[in-house]
């Protein structure tokens, strides 16, 4: 038996900021209005406005383009066409070194690529100048056949080139399937889907002589900087990209997209400030997307329910020029025990715009469809489902063979059910009524890789006792600004109000901004660093100052030193903070942190792990599936804030009750168009379907995965949560859907 975890409780670290729920420190400043997005920012001089226009088929060549009427509309300064642009770096193979930081050229010849894709970008003095004239862009097509087969047939096997996971092979998993008692063969789907990031993509460009500077709306600013230098054939350092506050990513701001490149090349030829905003549909068509997946998978378990085999293996489409493929498979690897295993991903190329990871890229969708099939296993068993992946649980990564820094995937589930009340779930299926409804529980396990990308920070502590620290980190509404202050208040003892974080930022320190659940662990330990390397140097000025309490006080007691309250203290003596700077740095003192992924043990597997609960009433009558309630149960690391935290697991929670019930971008098979773009007709979960949702973190000390303990959690959430619902539609109605979302229409 497994010892509890404790709750993770804000309020109960002393006096340490990092664990206390520390109000956002960016909170005041967005309610009054007062944190600018990209859209915001200023240009210095008379900045115009561009407009993109986007092709109208799915493939095919420009055979004419007239711009003679917007040219000759109110306000319109320039028309950009494949005719008169400049020459940009090409787009390069389908496989891209760096998928984040390639280049992203525009109008650079007649094919179209996709619909959507931009033909023409109109540059006027006003926005609504520029959007009407975008609509006087005529322009004829060669029209080719495109392939937009989006049921991704499984026969299809198109494979791929490179930059994927090679399949994992181990054992046999045919001979297993064949001798187990208990085999479950299926095959789940799951649609196209899109981020919708609150805020839509929007730059402003601006071009001082040779250097230009983007204020865009951008998860990861060095790639952006790379990807903008290399389209526009520039230095990284003759580019400047600001991103002070977004609002939201969700994978969608990984990439450079038009808006930044076409704002920044009508700038230069302008002479003059240039902001883009793409509309809410536009975001649809000229950013990224997540792709339709088709999902096989085989569990063979023996007559106690023990895993012997497990295969997965994932078709998705992508676009025909752009290899990209989402990891679906990872957590199959690493989730369960079972001798033999088979995992494969598959790509089939078709005629729409490009992919790229969205909220849990793989993850998210792979747990989808293993842990309901988890589901039917356990029903083919008559086992309790918690109790199927109690059993298979494991102390080692099933297929690297590794131990895991730390794994509490049991902890969450039995603390989970007691909290939930699983043992009051209906046993039956379709068993339990109350009035026109049918009431199922459903739950899954959460899984999710923990990483670190290489940072680095910049302190600097003046002779007042306030902090700066400056990175090119993000900050996608997630609380970045609000931990990484907790962590310099913490290393340094000072009051959070005394610390100040800049970000957002090429010309700060190279850190590695937001995605992957990376933010917090690889940016919070650079950072933390840089305030090591204060406090080394403020002990060594101490401990040689014979005016200070600390005067001669050994390495010993250097090291063990403690800042606090605006005071340090070492071997039994203390010393005020700003008296020893006064006397000895009235310049203050800078410091430097850099942390990379080989810094810490790569003797272990490190993963997050958590337990998903969910409720359920499906109307009898009309098939309408209602969340009742749901409930996250986290072991993720040190939990940095426990505020931030919950709010990030509750997003991840809302987005599973999405990717089940309610998200899905319809394409037309006649002209390659997304149909379903905008918030009224591509559903996301509101408040009120998501009526009680809870998550909790257990309290997980990890020493393996770096100095603060941190692990990354931004995506944990959304990893199992949505078949957590599935489940509970299937234990509510008895109907088991094999197509996501589960909408009324395929449970009657
Ligand atoms: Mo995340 S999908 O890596 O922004």
């Amino acid at each position: 038996m497994n010892a509890r975890l404790r709750e993770v409780t804000p309020g109960l670290a002393g006096d340490a900021q990092i664990g206390r729920a520390l109000d956002r420190v960016d909170g005041p400043l967005k309610v009054a209005g007062r944190a600018p997005y990209a859209y915001e920012f200023a240009g210095s001089g008379e900045t115009a406005y561009g407009y993109v226009v986007g092709a109208t088929v799915a493939r095919g060549r420009i055979r004419r383009i007239d711009t003679s009427a917007a040219e000759r509309a109110p306000g319109v300064v320039l028309v950009l066409t494949h005719e008169n642009a400049p020459e940009l770096a090409p787009f390069g193979p389908r496989v891209a070194k760096s998928r984040l930081s390639r280049p992203r050229p525009y109008l650079q010849g007649t094919q179209v690529r996709h619909w959507g894709d931009p033909v023409a970008f109109v540059v006027a003095e006003s926005f609504e100048q520029a959007r009407a004239a975008a609509f006087l862009v005529r322009v004829e097509y060669e029209v080719e056949k495109a392939d937009l087969d989006t049921r991704v047939e499984p026969h299809r096997d198109e494979g791929f080139e490179g930059g994927g996971l090679p399949d994992s092979e181990i054992g046999d998993l045919d001979a297993a399937c064949a001798a187990a008692a208990h085999v479950v063969d299926v095959t789940y789907t799951t649609p196209y889907q899109h981020h919708n990031a609150m805020e839509p993509h929007a730059t402003l460009a601006a071009w001082d002589g040779e250097r230009l500077t983007l204020h865009v709306a951008h998860q990861m600013l060095a790639e952006g900087r790379t990807s903008v230098a290399d389209t526009l054939r520039m230095s990284k350092e003759q580019v400047r990209i600001v991103a002070r506050y977004i609002g939201g990513g969700f994978g969608g701001k990984l990439t450079t997209e038009c808006d930044a490149i076409l704002s920044a090349v009508a700038a230069r030829r302008l002479g003059r400030p240039v902001k883009t905003a793409l509309s809410r549909q536009q975001t649809f068509h000229n950013c990224t997307h997540r792709n339709e997946s088709v999902q096989r998978l085989r569990l063979a378990a023996d007559a106690d329910g023990r895993l012997t085999g497990i295969g997965h293996t994932s078709w998705q489409q992508t676009a025909w020029f752009d290899d990209h493929i989402e990891p679906t498979v990872t957590c199959t690897r690493a989730l369960y025990a079972a001798a033999n295993r088979s995992t494969r991903l598959r790509l089939v190329r078709l005629d729409l715009p490009m992919s790229d990871s969205m909220r849990a890229p793989g993850e998210a969708i792979g747990m989808l469809t293993l842990e309901c099939a988890m589901d039917e296993l356990a029903e083919k068993l008559g086992m309790d489902p918690l109790e199927l992946r109690r059993r298979n649980d494991t102390d080692v990564h099933p297929e690297k063979g590794k131990p895991f820094s730390s794994r509490h995937l049991v902890e969450c589930l039995d603390e989970g059910a007691r909290r939930f009340g699983w043992d009051q779930r209906p046993r039956t299926p379709a068993s339990r009524r109350e009035g026109r409804s049918l009431i199922g529980y459903g739950m899954a396990s959460a899984i999710r890789p923990n990483m670190l990308m290489a940072s680095s920070a910049s302190v600097h502590l003046d002779a007042g006792g306030r902090l700066v620290a400056r990175q090119a980190m993000t900050d996608i509404g997630t609380g970045t600004y609000t931990i990484l202050t907790q962590i310099a208040a913490d290393a340094l003892g000072l009051d959070p109000a005394a610390v100040r974080i800049e970000m957002g930022d090429t010309d700060f320190p190279k850190a590695s901004g937001s995605g992957g659940s990376v933010g917090a662990a690889s940016a919070g330990n650079a950072l933390h660093r840089a305030c090591l390397d204060v406090r080394r140097q403020l002990l060594d000025l101490a401990a040689g100052d014979a005016h200070s309490a600390l005067f001669g006080v050994d390495a010993g007691a250097r090291s063990s030193a403690r800042f606090a309250g605006g005071w340090i203290e070492a071997a039994g003596r203390r010393e005020e903070l700003v008296r020893l700077l006064a006397r000895q740095a009235a310049a203050g003192v800078d410091g430097q942190g850099r942390i990379e992924p080989g810094d810490v043990s790569q003797d272990y597997d490190q993963q997050t792990f958590g337990a998903h609960f969910a409720e359920v009433a499906v109307d009898a009558d009309t098939g309408e599936i209602r969340l009742r309630r749901m409930l996250g149960v986290f072991a993720a690391g040190r939990i940095l804030n426990p505020k931030t935290a919950r709010s990030q697991a509750l997003g991840g929670l809302v987005w599973g009750i999405g990717s089940a019930l309610t998200e899905e971008t319809f394409v037309d098979a006649r002209s390659g168009a997304y149909v379903n773009r905008d918030l009224a007709e591509y559903h996301i979960p509101v408040h009120a379907d998501a009526p009680e949702v809870e998550a909790i973190f257990l309290e997980e000390h990890d020493d393996i995965v770096n100095a603060l303990g941190a692990k990354g959690i931004g995506e944990l959430g959304i990893c199992g949560a949505g078949a957590a619902v599935a489940n509970a539609v299937y234990n509510a109605s008895g109907v088991r859907i094999r197509e996501f979302p589960l909408t009324l229409d395929k449970v009657l």
